[in-house]
This record gives structure tokens, sequence and C-alpha cells, in this order.
């Protein structure tokens, strides 16, 4: 009785090993068969601390360049504790951002959820991304329009460059900062700089922006703790100040973000608070990287910054003393976009986006299985050889003739339905900026600071600038 018990336990447990093993294991090993070449590396971290590992960001760094010379441009790996599939590749990194939601869909590791918060743009999908997209495309269009827009911008560089007039070196990367900060708070709050509110949402921003970059464990004391915490005192300051403006208070600061935020119905107030952050964030460390890197490529490039001090100079030549720059203006300095996208392209501010297959994809001859990470490499595609010619060299000229829009090979703000919404803010204060820098300043950069990507990309001595005004120069 008992063996024959046995017998029907155990002619059933083969029957389900069986089974299993033509249900699950057997098509998974097909599908790995059909998935690009590459290894997994060490169990659960697979390759993700090489990955990871610091290089000069105008590079490939080691871990692309071995997998790409051994595997090809499209490979497998385990990344951030998931099967992989890197993608070198121009072609593949394009598609799989034109199919967001379709075949892949954004997919950031969870603790940059703990720290953005469940609602930031980042985060969200589907109709909530849609939504706040929306939302975010008709901010930036109806700020645009506003006269004070890019008077604003101006107005905060001349700021920051007048605190230079006594100074023989600044740090540049500290003062970029100074500058996208003070300008994102004045267009996202209407904040001036002055303001004690300024003051106090910039010491969290900061204490906020190390945790972004730390390791993941919530521990009190730990920097992620600290920048949990930081991102909720943000919020406190954020609704304080939405209260301050629906009670009436404050009513000379009308044009910027908030006002019309207040006006929307289709967002709860969390979002709100969200999307104010989501603007803070995105407008600041980036922007004041181009600019830092827009510096330090012209300053080892001499033909380059003669031919930008021209194109400033003409666009200065025809305008009176005190006046400031208009859209006009703006459109006049092709080499400079030329500069700009040079830096974009040279110093790879963001080196990849995270996504995940919805479903099995095919592309070309790989097989991108369903639930699998997916990473498009924006840097490798910047700097393969095939695509752009002396590819490690900075070289403006080269977009000269160049459609930039339709351009597939160069995607610094990301593509499809996820583009970069303030790719033209960022490129404004640059521009804008640079127009000051080259006119009223003599300058240099010291010895070699080159950018790394950790992958996030830092200046590690903060780009120390000598400075000396051109006192002959005074535009305003
Ligand atoms: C040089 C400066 C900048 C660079 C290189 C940059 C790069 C990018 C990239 C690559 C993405 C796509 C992320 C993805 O697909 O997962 C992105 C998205 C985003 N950026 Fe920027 N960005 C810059 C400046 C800005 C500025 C100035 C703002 C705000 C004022 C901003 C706000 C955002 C937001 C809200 C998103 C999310 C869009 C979405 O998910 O639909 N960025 N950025």
């Amino acid at each position: 009785m008992v063996a024959g018990l046995f017998s029907v336990v155990l002619v059933g447990l083969i029957v389900l090993f069986l089974g299993l093993i033509f249900t699950h294991f057997l098509p998974l090993l097909l599908k790995l068969g059909h998935a690009p070449r590459g290894s997994f590396g060490w169990p659960l971290v697979g390759e993700t601390l090489s990955f990871l590992k610091p290089h000069a960001s105008n590079t490939l760094g080691s871990f692309l360049q071995d997998h790409c010379s051994r595997y090809g441009k499209v490979f497998k790996s385990h990344l951030f504790c998931y099967p992989t599939v890197v993608s070198c590749d121009q072609e593949l990194n394009n598609f799989i951002l034109q199919n967001e939601e379709k075949l892949f869909q954004c997919s950031y590791p969870k603790p940059i959820h703990g720290i953005l918060g469940k609602s930031s743009m980042l985060v969200v999908v589907g109709d909530t991304h849609k939504r706040l997209r929306n939302l975010a495309l008709t901010l930036v269009t109806t700020t645009k329009s506003k006269p004070d827009y890019i008077n604003d911008i101006e107005k905060t560089a001349i700021q920051i460059m007048d605190s230079w007039k006594d100074k023989t070196q600044v740090i540049f990367c500290e003062e970029a900062r100074k500058f996208t900060f003070n300008v994102i708070v004045k267009q996202v709050l209407g904040l001036d700089p002055d303001e004690p509110q300024t003051a106090k949402i910039l010491e969290d921003f900061l204490t906020f922006m190390k945790g972004l970059i730390s390791f993941p464990v919530y521990i009190p004391g730990t920097p992620y703790a600290r920048a949990v915490q930081a991102r909720s005192r943000i919020s406190s300051t954020v609704k304080a100040i939405v209260e301050e403006r629906r009670s009436g208070g404050n009513c000379k600061k009308k044009g910027d973000f908030l006002e019309i935020l207040l006006s929307v119905n289709s967002l709860s107030e969390d979002e709100k608070v969200s999307f104010v952050l989501d603007s803070l964030l995105g407008g600041y460390e980036t922007t004041s990287l181009l600019m830092a890197m827009t510096v330090q490529f012209l300053g080892q490039s001499p033909p380059a910054l003669e031919q930008l001090k021209s194109e400033h100079q003409n666009i200065r030549s025809i305008k009176l003393k005190n006046e400031y720059l208009n859209w006009e203006d703006y459109k006049k300095m092709e080499f400079t976009q030329h500069v700009i996208n040079e830096a974009l392209r040279c110093g790879n501010i963001v080196k990849f986006v995270h996504r995940k297959a919805l479903k099995d994809v095919r592309f070309k001859d790989y097989l991108i299985p369903s639930g699998w990470k997916v990473l498009p490499v924006f840097s490798a595609v910047h700097l393969d050889p095939s695509l752009h010619g002396s590819a490690l060299q900075f070289h403006p000229w080269r977009w000269e003739n160049q459609s930039q829009t339709t351009c597939k090979k160069f995607a610094p703000f990301g593509g499809g339905p996820r583009f970069c919404p303030g790719s033209e803010l960022a490129k404004v204060e640059t521009a804008f900026f640079l127009h000051h820098l080259v006119l009223s300043f003599r300058w240099s950069t010291q010895g070699v600071d080159p950018p790394i990507a950790y992958p996030y990309v830092e200046f590690p001595n903060g780009m120390p600038l000598k400075v000396e005004p051109i006192l002959s120069q005074s535009l305003f």
C-alpha cells in the first residue's frame, strides 16, 4: 500500500519536473540561446561593480571597451540584480527609446524610487506618465513665451559673474551650480536668490543630491536616509509656498511654473510637489555640468574659443549698452550651438538610461527576453568612430550642416516619449552664460581635470578657473 502510494507520488513528481522543464526551463534555455552573447559574472551582483567602475566621461571605460570587443555592440550581462541586455548600438538604442510603453518601459532601480518619490516623472509609467508629461510640456511652452523668461536667465548670469570681479580664481562647478539653481528656483517657484526659502531649499537639495548617488540603505545617519529626509523637508517647504500662494500672499510673484500648477485640477497635491522636485533635480546638476564641460573643452581648443568669442562680439556689437539678449540674438548663436552639442557628445552627462523589456523582443539577430533589464548606452554611440570621425576629439565644426533633431547618432537628452523636456532651457542657460563669460573675462582652465563618470558625472576638483575681468568691456 505504502509502496503503491510512494510510486504514485514519485510518478507525480517526475511528471511535475518534466512539465516544469518543458514549460519553463526549456523555453528559458532556448531564449538564452537566442539572447545576445555575453557573461553574467558573479551570482547576484553579476557584473555591476565592473560596469560602474569610474572612468573619464569622454571615454568608453574599460568595461564597455572589453565587452564590445569580445561580444559586439549588443551583449548580455547581469546588472543591478537583473539579467540585462546592454546596447551600444545606435539603431537598437533608437528602437528601444521609440518603443517606450509598447515593447519597453522605463525602469529605474527601486532605491531611486525611494528618493525621488512614487509620483516622480522618472518613476511613473503608463497614463500617469502621459498626464504628468503633457503638463510638463505645457509648462515649458507657457513659461518660454513670457518676456521675463530669458531676461531672468541673463540677469542671473550677470549676477554670478559680478561676484567674480575681485577674484583671480573661481571653482567653476560651484559657480555654475549656483547659477543653474538660481535660474530654476526662479522659474519654478518664483524665488530670488537672496530669499530665505531659497537658501533652505538649496541646503536640503545638496543633501538630497548626495543621497541620490549613495549606497541605498535606509539606516539613520547614512547619506541615503538623510536624502529621504531632505526630500520630505523640501516637500514641506514647497507645500508651504503653495499654501502661501493659495491664500493670496506674495501676489507679485507671477508667471512661474507654480502659478500654472496651482490652476491645474488634474494633479494631486503630491504630484504637484513631485513635479516641482523633478524640475529642480532635472534642471540643476545636469545643466551646470554641461556648462563646465563646455568651458573645459573650450579651454583646450583656442580656435574654437576664438570663433565663439567673435560670434558673441558680433551679436553684442549691434546692441546698446545695458540691452538684454532676446530670442533673435539666441538664434544667431550658431557656432555656440555647435560647441554645446560637441560638449554634450564628448562629455556624456547621462551615460545610459534604464529600461525593461515588456515582452520578448526580436531585433535583428537578437532576442531580448521579457522582463530583462535593457540599458541603451548613449556614450558608446557618441564615441563610436564609425559614426563620428575622430570621435575622441572635441571638434565643434563637425555639427555644421547637420540636422540635430533627426540625428539618431546623438541622444544626450534621450529620445521618444521621454525626451528631456528641459533640453532647450539647458542650452539657453549655457549659451547666455558663455556670452558674458567670453566677453567680460579672460580666463583659463588649470591643469587636467577631466570629468569622471561614476557613472554620474563629476569634476573631481570642481574645475578651478583663473579669471581676469576685461575692464574695457563692461556690458552692463
Ligand atoms: C544638459 C542638461 C540635461 C541633460 C543632459 C538631460 C538629460 C535627460 C535625459 C537623457 C532624459 C531621459 C531619461 C530617460 O529616458 O529615462 C531626461 C529626462 C528628463 N529631464 Fe533632462 N536633461 C537635462 C536638463 C534638464 C532640465 C534643465 C530639466 C528641467 C527643467 C530637465 C528635466 C527632465 C525631466 C522632468 C525628465 C523626465 C522626462 C520623462 O520621463 O518624460 N532636464 N533628461
